[in-house]
């Protein structure tokens, strides 16, 4: 058993949540296309479909959203939000912006031309859309193993260095920029070490191309940096913070993860004339330059959270639950990938229901059994999130196909997360009852894992006998 500390916190107000009945739930799926997604939340019993904006703030943020200055120019909370992402990030420029998916639609309008290459340590669907909008081609370099869901590298995040200075020697001048992740959550939160992220710049770096990195998660990857790696078990999350941003040329950040905000993000740089640049953008898609798109509450909530993330025992027992729940996972038997990462438990789809064909969407069917199952809503992260090729038209097989359960930053409790364990272990106990899989009925162009609608593969239900 992991060690398992209690929660750094007490309960002050709670939200209701209900129970409700399979038959309810059968029918909400239905209606639901057969995609959790497009379920209401009232019809959720535990919603694990992300981390991304659903934690839960605290007193001091709740106060600080009433410091709000909601002026529309020069908001005091701007200046507070700049500052706290300087001392805690390191960049010098700090634009705000309304989520990360605005961030990385000014990056990449600012940086990619068509026929540009991206290289990265694996994509993630927002991330990789808009650079393939602006006429990118991804290049995947992160290590062999962090596609091999029983590897027990500690660094799954790494960049596969030969593998970086192959696309750099094939497309050199054609790569604007290569996009790292701390964690990647395509791998299932796997974390990246200050030693090959640094090595990984000053590869770029030697040959003219800047670096930035999705911080999303990088309060975990630091939390990660500090247990595994030789030399940094004595510093603290805000020193390895540092350190990890330390080596790039600027960031995008979703403030809906490790910030504990439940909206915001910036763009952080180093560069002033690309900072001028993306300011440009930012006023055209975003807002001012001093709110991009957030109220100024959410500015001063955000540099609030900024603080109460690098605390030691909070990322500590936020880790911990995550662990625990991977650890019940494992001792019954179901197959996840290994190590636990930061912010999910993933279980293997195509372990589970390794009797249907990788075109019946093991991921997507393993997501509709557990919410039949128990009402936990998860999200595939395989074929449906990876999308289809864009020069091939043909969809994308990505070696992991798992249900991303994500947990919610100081949300639930064990119990609930004991319920989440009792269901996946009996959805895997029964899995042969699962006679079925999913195929598309309808299929958006863009990220689609959010609104298509899917059918039973030859049946009525997946259960079909
Ligand atoms: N980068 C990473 C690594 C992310 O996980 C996300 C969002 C984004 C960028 C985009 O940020 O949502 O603020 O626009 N991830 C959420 C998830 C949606 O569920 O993993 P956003």
């Amino acid at each position: 058993m992991p060690d398992h500390p209690a929660e750094p916190w007490r309960i002050k107000m709670i939200e209701p949540i209900r129970t409700t009945t399979r038959e309810h739930r059968e029918k909400a799926l239905r209606e639901a296309g057969w995609n959790p997604c497009l379920l209401r939340s009232e019809d959720v019993y535990i919603d694990l479909f992300t981390d991304s904006g659903t934690s839960a703030m605290s007193d001091r943020q709740w106060s600080a959203l009433m410091r709000g200055d909601e002026a529309y120019a020069g908001a005091r909370s701007f200046y507070l939000f700049e500052q706290a992402v300087r001392t805690h990030y390191g960049y010098e420029h700090v634009i705000p912006v309304h989520q990360g998916r605005g961030g990385e639609n000014i990056l990449s309008r600012c940086l990619i031309r068509p026929g540009s290459h991206v290289p990265g340590n694996m994509y993630f669907p927002s991330t990789r859309a808009h650079q393939e909008l602006n006429g990118a081609t991804f290049h995947d370099v992160i290590i062999d193993e962090a596609h091999d869901a029983a590897d027990e590298h500690p660094f799954k995040g790494d960049v596969d260095l030969a593998k970086l200075r192959a696309v750099i020697a094939e497309h050199g001048a054609a790569i604007p920029y290569v996009s790292l992740a701390a964690t990647v959550n395509m791998a299932g939160g796997q974390p990246i070490s200050v030693a090959n992220l640094t090595a990984a710049c000053d590869l770029a770096h030697a040959h003219g191309i800047p670096v930035f990195l999705d911080t999303a998660r990088a309060v975990e990857n630091a939390w990660f940096v500090k247990q595994r790696e030789p030399g940094w078990a004595n510093h603290s999350i805000a020193d390895i913070l540092l350190a990890l941003c330390a080596p790039t040329d600027g960031a995008v950040m979703s403030a809906k993860k490790d910030c504990l905000a439940n909206i915001g993000g910036w763009i952080a740089l180093r560069d002033p004339g690309l900072a001028e640049q993306a300011r440009g953008l930012v006023l055209l898609y975003e807002g001012l330059h001093t709110y991009g798109g957030m109220a100024g509450r959410d500015m001063e909530a955000i540099a609030q959270g900024i603080g109460e993330s690098v605390d030691e025992h909070h990322i500590r027992a936020r880790i911990a639950q995550v662990e625990y729940l991977g650890h019940r996972l494992d001792t019954a038997g179901v197959p996840i990938v290994h190590p636990v990462g930061g912010h999910c438990v993933c279980v293997d789809a195509t372990a589970v229901l390794d009797h249907l064909p990788r075109t019946e969407l093991p991921g997507q069917t393993l997501a509709a059994a557990v919410y039949l199952e128990g009402g936990i809503r998860g999200v595939e992260r395989g074929t449906v999130s990876a999308g289809r090729d864009p020069a091939t038209g043909e969809n994308r097989y990505p070696p992991l196909e798992f249900l991303r359960l994500a947990i919610p930053r100081r949300v639930y409790t064990q119990s609930h997360i004991d319920h989440v364990a009792d269901t996946l272990v009996r959805v895997h106990k029964n899995r042969h009852d699962i006679t079925h899989g999913l195929t598309f009925t309808h299929e958006p162009p863009h990220l689609r894992f959010f609104q298509a609608r899917f059918a039973p593969a030859g049946g009525a239900d997946i259960y079909d006998g």
